[in-house]
């Protein structure tokens, strides 16, 4: 019996009063088209790390305003909800600091640069409460948009829900030669999305129950940058948005409303050789897209997301009822073109980058994993005591102290990974330290937008990848490859991989 717990949940946040509730009134009275009742998005500041520059990063308790009430509890990074910008030159060294002004362990993991593991900010790198961590960071990698957020094991989910996570820009100064927008905050936005569940005190709840930790943890509120149902004044020109989905689980299926083409021009590991144009876009837990839209009709747009299409798939046992299912398209944001702001880019680029080529047969070894989500009978009792160790990948769940794969430095593999058992759904697959192309997809060439390299796939049955294994990861300090809904991450489907 499926019940609509999102309608009643959004009921009950209109009687309460909170500062959600505002927020959902407000997006409501927004989605009629009262767009002044809107905030405007939310820019997260800018820090340019350079050489010799140290960049601290507090990951610390705060207070948020997610809409036009009062703030509430939340948490941050240097920040009152997410966290800065941090745009890193490729070639240079970065010393962070990082500190932890939290009352619990965390670590804070760099998805998306290629460093050796003892740099990475997986499990095995915490940071107790009070201290600091201090990586010097040589990033060496093509421009890219990447991201960092915790990895604590059993704690990753929460901590990402409650606000830790941001942005990182890998830069190599040549935007400006492939004419692509690159004024930060003007024609080059941040888009950090995410959903969340409000409680009546109007402050974000992390509940899982034992059908979110199936299913992953999905809200019924989208936020973006922290803000319910912003707006964004831009240019009348191209537009470059850096899509970041750091939601647990939800995986969006992006299109505006008006359903114009956009354009992707980049994927998690760095530009594709050239704009490859679509109407709709579907970004994983994890995923980053950069893709250029233009405003040059002047014409406010929203920008939507379909319902998640990668839950639900095929038969669902009756008793997981569709609870989250949700019928239409529903609003992230809205963008108005204003007049006043200086188009950059009015045209397209038509060359992008020349990717690293990769060649299939370079290969040395096949690997096979296939992701568990219901081992364990824990479940059977329905107590969550029983579901730490649930989930798993080929039949074994999460062991900080098992290696599961040992690659060479310096070579490739094919690795297949495919969805087994119940409930058939897609699982957003990841690897630190490695950056792979997607050679099939349930059997099929990828879409041109996923033809670059990537750190995350999304597996909705089948999917081979070729990766490659450059940078080093002893025994004692491996990377982990992992489904990205971080309930499963955090439920046992994660492996180790030293690179030796
Ligand atoms: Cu976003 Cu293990 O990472
Ligand atoms: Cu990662
Ligand atoms: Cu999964």
């Amino acid at each position: 019996m499926p019940i609509d717990t999102s309608l009643t949940r959004r009921q009950a946040l209109l009687l309460s009063g909170s500062a959600a509730a505002l927020a959902a009134a407000g997006l409501s009275r927004w989605a009629q088209g009262a767009s002044t009742a809107a905030q405007a998005l939310p820019i997260p500041r800018l820090i340019e790390a350079r050489n010799g520059e140290p960049v601290t990063l507090t990951l610390q308790k705060t207070q948020h305003r997610f809409g036009r009430g009062a703030p509430v509890p939340a948490q941050g990074i240097s920040s009152s909800y997410l966290g800065p910008v941090v745009r890193v030159p490729s070639g240079e060294t970065i010393s962070f600091r990082v500190e932890n002004h939290l009352d619990e362990e965390t670590t804070l993991h760099w998805h998306g640069l290629l460093v050796p593991s003892h740099l990475d900010g997986g499990p095995h790198n915490t940071i107790r409460p009070g201290a600091a961590w201090s990586p010097e960071i040589r990033v060496r990698q093509p421009a890219a948009t990447a991201w960092f957020h915790p990895h604590p094991h059993g704690s990753t989910a929460r901590q990402i829900h409650s606000g830790l996570a941001g942005m990182m820009i890998v830069s190599d100064g040549a935007d400006g030669e492939r004419a692509l927008p690159a004024t930060y905050g003007v024609d080059d936005l941040p888009l950090i999305l995410q959903d969340k569940r409000f409680g009546r005190s109007g402050a974000p709840v992390y509940d899982p129950d034992m059908m979110d930790l199936m299913h992953g943890f999905q809200g019924d509120t989208l936020v973006v940058n922290g803000a319910v149902g912003p707006v964004a004044r831009v240019p009348a020109g191209y537009v470059r948005l850096r899509l970041l989905n750091a939601a647990n689980a939800r995986i969006f299926d992006l299109r505006f409303a008006d359903r114009r083409p956009f354009f992707v021009v980049a994927g998690d590991g760095g530009f594709l050789a050239e704009p490859v144009e679509v109407r709709s876009l579907a970004i994983a837990p994890g995923e980053r897209y950069e893709v250029l839209v233009n405003f040059a009709d002047g014409r406010a747009v929203e920008l939507t997301t379909a319902p998640d299409a990668g839950h639900g798939r095929g038969m669902m046992m009756p008793m997981m009822g569709a609870r989250k299912r949700r019928a239409g398209a529903e609003a992230l944001m809205r963008f108005e073109p204003d007049p006043v702001l200086k188009a950059a880019t009015t045209r397209l680029p038509r060359q992008l980058a020349t990717p690293a080529p990769f060649d299939a047969r370079s290969a040395v070894a096949k690997r096979t994993f296939e992701l568990n989500t219901m081992m364990g009978m824990g479940m059977m009792h329905g107590r969550r005591s029983g579901a730490a160790d649930m989930m798993g990948i080929n039949g074994r769940s999460f062991a900080m102290d098992r290696i599961d794969v040992t690659a060479r430095l310096g070579t490739a593999e094919v690795w297949e990974i495919s969805v087994g058992g119940m409930p058939p759904m897609a699982h957003p697959f990841h690897i630190h330290g490695a950056s792979f192309r997607i050679l099939s997809k349930n059997g099929r060439n990828p879409a041109a937008h996923e033809a670059g390299w990537k750190d995350v796939v999304l597996v909705e049955e089948h999917a081979e990848i070729l990766v490659r294994f450059d940078n080093p990861a002893p025994p004692r300090m491996p990377f982990m490859y992992h489904c990205h809904i971080l309930e499963h991450e955090d439920h046992g489907m994660m492996g180790q991989l030293a690179v030796v």
